[in-house]
């Protein structure tokens, strides 16, 4: 298949399109949903990514199906993701059936370890108490994911939130080696160090929020308010946006920009035919440096296996 864009070649040989439509939304109308997944595939989106936890499988489901039916894309041409929820990892095997009936499909591209974090309850955006956390086997949770790839169940494995260290630990238990670790980055969340881990070992990089997911309630506007990016964007006659999806695109990482409104949609691809310049690249890389979602909802100092988040990102945030 000719993916429109480009895509990056995976240690599984297979390619992810590197601009992929990200469905992690307050909203969760199916119609809209729908409505974005088949305006992204007419602009040339190939790539899609969901999570159990999003609540957006089974909407993303219903627009592919349609979508191979009236024979606007086959399934060979669509990448889609899910993640493993923080609930599931005593069966990563029951977990992704599940995810496949949501989705109506026979395969996914790409399973992940959403969180490193095992849970016995979650709801979404509602605080966790100290009995929900349980600890994690990430050897035991491998096993199984791997074994979802052993039954064709997905094309590849991978995780989501893990820093160097904690790919460090799987990589001494894998018998397949993680694929992708997807994770927050954007123009003021460079992830240097782990870009540089995952590139020695031959693990590919999806960002998740690359505009920093401004006007919602887990993101941040000081991302696309930086007045740096009203500066550059006026320079090369593009926006904001289209200059933070092409840093991150430029970083050698795939971007998973989120929007369901159609035009936004169709000017988050548009970010192939030009390039920044090494001046852009060097104002960038001075921006000051703040994780948004540094996920303090996972830590407590009885429960959880992380005290802190030094635990949870290992150093690295
Ligand atoms: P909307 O869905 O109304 O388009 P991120 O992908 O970094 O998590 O950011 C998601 C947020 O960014 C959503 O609030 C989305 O709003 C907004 N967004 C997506 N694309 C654009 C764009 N091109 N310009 C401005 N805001 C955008």
């Amino acid at each position: 298949m000719a993916i429109v864009g480009g895509s990056a070649e995976l240690n599984t040989g297979a390619q992810i399109p590197i601009i992929g439509l990200g469905t992690a939304s307050m909203n969760t109308n199916e119609e809209d949903i729908k409505a974005a997944v088949i305006a992204a595939l007419q602009v040339g989106y190939r790539h899609f990514d969901t999570a159990r936890v999003y609540g957006s499988e089974h909407a993303l489901g219903k627009a592919l199906n349609s979508a191979f039916q009236s024979g606007l894309v086959s399934r060979e041409d669509v990448f889609v993701t899910t993640k493993l929820r923080n609930t599931e990892h005593d069966d990563p095997v029951a977990a992704i059936k599940d995810s496949l009936i949501n989705l109506q499909l026979e395969y996914v591209d790409l399973f992940l370890i959403h969180w490193p974090i095992k849970l016995r309850t979650e709801i979404p955006l509602t605080p966790l108490k100290e009995e929900d956390f349980l600890p994690l086997d990430i050897k035991s949770t491998w096993q199984g994911m791997e074994q979802c790839m052993e039954m064709g169940l997905t094309k590849a494995i991978g995780v989501s939130n893990f820093s160097c260290k904690k790919i460090e630990d799987l990589l001494k238990h894998a018998k397949i080696p993680p694929a992708v670790d997807q994770v927050e980055m954007h123009p003021h969340w460079h992830q240097k160090k782990l870009r540089d881990y995952c590139s020695k070992h031959n693990i590919h990089v999806s960002a998740w929020s690359p505009l920093g997911a401004p006007n919602t309630p887990w993101g941040s506007n000081a991302v696309m308010d930086n007045p740096l990016f009203q500066e550059i964007a006026q320079k090369h006659e593009k926006t904001r946006a289209q200059v933070m999806l092409r840093w991150g695109l430029e970083q050698g990482v795939s971007v998973l920009p989120k929007s369901y409104n159609a035009g936004r949609i169709a000017e988050n691809f548009q970010v192939f035919d030009w390039s920044l310049t090494s001046d852009d690249h060097d104002k960038i890389s001075k921006l000051e440096q703040k994780k948004i979602q540094q996920g303090e909802l996972f830590v407590n100092s009885t429960t959880s296996p992380y005290k802190t988040l030094e635990e949870l990102w290992d150093g690295e945030i």
